[in-house]
């Protein structure tokens, strides 16, 4: 069975990692989140990069053979400099802005995209932003503390976060938005919360993802019927053996 590699700054990668875990697709997936230095949203590239050729050479010597940045800000930041660095596939995700290019989309709705801060000034996103959304359709958001409000979930339940995460989110209440496009993998995590709040509905581009990697890969869908993975908080040297079902918050 093929090994291959997920990495996030946090907690956020597990939600691609759910969806791949879904089709029981044949691989055995190594996870490894920067535990100590969780979010990356304010991070310079040059701190992001560094972290992520660390963790690829920790995925390497488990001898995986690719690796999902389940990350937009670290994808957006650093996929570049990954692919032309090491002889291995890298597939990454973006902010999902080519969703208003959808046959079924109506672009007369009103859709927003959050996203962290670094990822919105990546030089990545500006020019994917004029390749998909020229005219501006799209409102954008870019958000300080949502991604390590939502880290916290780890340890804490959502009651805990939920005033931080309505202030955080405020902005949603001036205008009514159809759709609400998450551009970071840890706001999956409050999707419900975001749909009810707001009367609105979230896209999460996880799915087409997690196939794009399993094409890229040559993996084939049904073929495993294993709900664990391997998880690394990269400050440490052990492996821990993880069942996706333990992870409560993964299914609120
Ligand atoms: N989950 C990440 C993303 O998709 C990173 C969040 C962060 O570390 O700021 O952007």
């Amino acid at each position: 069975m093929k090994k291959l590699g997920i990495i996030d700054s946090g907690i956020g990668g597990l939600t691609l990692l759910k969806q791949l875990i879904k089709s029981n697709f044949d691989a055995e997936f190594w996870y490894i989140s920067d535990e100590n230095n969780v979010p990356y949203g304010e991070k310079s590239q040059a701190f992001m990069l560094s972290q992520m050729r660390e963790m690829t050479k920790k995925l390497i010597t488990q001898d995986v053979e690719g690796i999902l940045i389940a990350c937009n800000t670290a994808t957006s930041e650093t996929i570049n400099d990954l692919r032309s660095e090491f002889s291995l596939n890298f597939v990454g995700i973006e902010p999902y802005l080519n969703y208003i290019n959808k046959e079924d989309v109506n672009p007369e709705k009103n859709i927003a995209l959050i996203l962290t801060q670094a990822t919105f000034r990546s030089e990545r996103f500006k020019k994917l932003k004029s390749e998909k959304d020229p005219n501006g359709i799209i409102d954008i958001y870019p958000q300080k503390n949502l991604a390590i409000l939502i880290e916290s979930l780890k340890s804490e339940n959502f009651n805990s976060i939920k005033d931080e995460v309505l202030e955080e989110l405020k902005f949603l209440k001036n205008k009514r938005y159809d759709h609400v496009i998450l551009g970071c993998t840890h706001y999956p995590i409050i999707s419900n919360f975001i749909e009810t709040t707001y009367n609105t509905s979230t896209v999460d581009p996880a799915q087409n993802v997690a196939n794009r990697f399993a094409q890229v890969l040559g993996l084939s869908e049904g073929k495993n019927k294993n709900n664990y993975f391997r998880y690394n908080p990269n400050n440490s040297n052990t492996w821990k053996t993880i069942h996706i079902e333990e992870l409560s918050f993964l299914n609120s």
